[in-house]
């Protein structure tokens, strides 16, 4: 039977290698439509867990993936042997930035590497994992010439970009809208008939290039419309502005503006690194991607930025950063989820501590916390502790902390988030 019709019939297997906040989620939504799912996950811990029903994915609850494992119909593996039996194969493994900034792509030639070894006739294989136009092409396709398989023909190669907002409680995997663009015409057709199995809306585009360029832009827009408001931020400070009233009042405008907040600085795998992968490509061109570069440069500073806030306020209080007791209120990298990876609060944490402050943290979706090999454990923000600090930073505003009784009990608060809209003599905001 021809891979159409599997797909069709939902008789097709599916692998989905790297199950992390993009995998598992995938993973869920074709068990959901009926397909027999594989995951694949050089994690062995990782696998053993969620082959227990055990879900380390905010938006994948537990008892979803117990019953999709009790089903039968999904199974994790720690090797790629099972890629040998399945019809299509999506690759979703990470794609982080070395220590100098350039694009670490082991990953990605790891899992093509292991995918080519197992390459069968009438096999669909997708990327979905965010990575710099041209990758499909240049690096996936040589790997998969074969004599006996063509692409377009017998094997089938494409890029679809994964748009995921994890904790989005009205958008998710399903109802995100899928962008697709095959190696050929034939290779679109298919990845986009086998995402329209279990995703509401799929679009195609021409190429996989095109299709890779799209994630870009979406990420860069926001990473770029963020550095710009983080800019706006640090001149309204010094005009003496309320940056969160200038915002309110503009976003009245119903034509031509679109609101964007200041923070503390990017985090999560997405907008701190993706923009970067195209300003790294685009050097290839000798050309200097300068808004990539110019955001880049912003956000990343946004943590000096409040320190030095925090400096200003304990100052003018007749306080000092060295000794102080300062309480992070949040470390995920935004509110009501527990991802802390490239966190901005990290970043103040630590740069809190080198200049001799006592930091604690509290954060209900972040126990421990692993500080360069350094286990901090979360403060509890009580009534009881929340006096003893001498400075509390609002770095992110989940919805279950109690602000009211912060507010109450707090020496001084620097609130990064807006997370307080009235106004206060203690309360100083970004
Ligand atoms: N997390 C998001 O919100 C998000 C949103 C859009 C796009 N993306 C992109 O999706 C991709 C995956 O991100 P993620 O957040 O799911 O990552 P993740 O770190 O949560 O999960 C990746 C998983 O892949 C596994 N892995 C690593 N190398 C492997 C290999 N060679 N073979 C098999 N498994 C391997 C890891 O053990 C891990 O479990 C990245 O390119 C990321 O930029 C992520």
């Amino acid at each position: 039977m021809d891979l159409k019709q599997k797909i069709l019939d939902r008789r097709a297997e599916i692998g989905i290698v790297g199950l992390g906040y993009v995998g598992l989620p995938l993973a869920m939504e074709f068990v959901r439509a009926g397909f027999m799912v594989h995951g694949i996950d050089l994690n062995a811990e990782r696998v053993k867990c969620i082959n227990q029903g055990v879900s380390h994915v905010l938006d994948v609850p537990s008892a979803t993936l117990q019953s999709a494992v009790e089903s039968g119909k999904f199974k994790a593996y720690a090797g790629y042997s099972i890629v040998s039996d399945v019809d299509c194969v999506i690759i979703c493994v990470p794609t982080p930035l070395r220590h100098t900034k350039d694009p670490d792509m082991s990953h990605i030639v790891s899992a093509t590497d292991n995918i080519s070894k197992r390459l069968h006739k009438n096999m669909l294989i997708v990327l979905q994992s965010t990575t710099y136009p041209g990758t499909t092409d240049e690096v996936l396709v040589p790997e998969f010439k074969a004599d006996h398989l063509q692409i377009g023909r017998d094997l089938f190669v494409a890029f679809s970009p994964e748009r995921v907002d994890p904790g989005n409680p009205k958008f998710n995997t399903k109802n995100t809208p899928k962008i697709v663009g095959g190696v050929t015409p034939r290779c679109t057709e298919m990845a986009k008939l086998l995402y329209e199995q279990a995703i509401d809306h799929v679009i195609a585009v021409s190429s996989t290039a095109t299709a890779e360029m799209v994630k870009l832009l979406e990420n860069t827009f926001r990473a770029v419309n963020i550095g710009l408001v983080n800019e706006i931020a640090i001149i309204c400070d010094k005009l003496g502005v309320s940056v969160w009233e200038v915002i309110q009042a503009a976003a009245s405008k119903p034509f031509g503006f679109m609101p964007f907040y200041p923070g503390p600085g990017l985090g999560g795998h997405c907008i701190p690194i993706d923009p970067l992968y195209l300003s790294w490509k685009l050097k290839a061109f000798n050309y200097n991607a300068r808004f990539i570069e110019l955001a880049s440069d912003v956000n990343t500073h946004m943590p000096e930025y409040c320190v030095q806030r925090i400096h200003q306020i304990l100052n003018r209080h007749k306080k000092c950063v060295n000794g102080s007791r300062i309480l992070v209120l949040g470390v995920a990298y935004k509110r009501d989820i527990s991802d802390v990876r490239e966190s901005p609060a990290l970043d103040i944490i630590k740069l809190l501590q080198v200049e001799g402050a006592q930091v604690d943290y509290a954060d209900p979706y972040v126990p421990e916390l692993d500080m360069e090999g350094k286990t901090m454990r979360a403060a509890p923000a009580t009534a009881e502790e929340i006096p003893s600090y001498d400075l509390i930073a609002v770095v992110t505003d989940h919805g279950s902390f109690d602000y009211e009784m912060i507010k109450a009990k707090a020496q001084l608060i620097f609130d990064t988030r807006n997370a307080y809209r009235t106004a206060d003599e203690k309360i100083f905001k970004l």
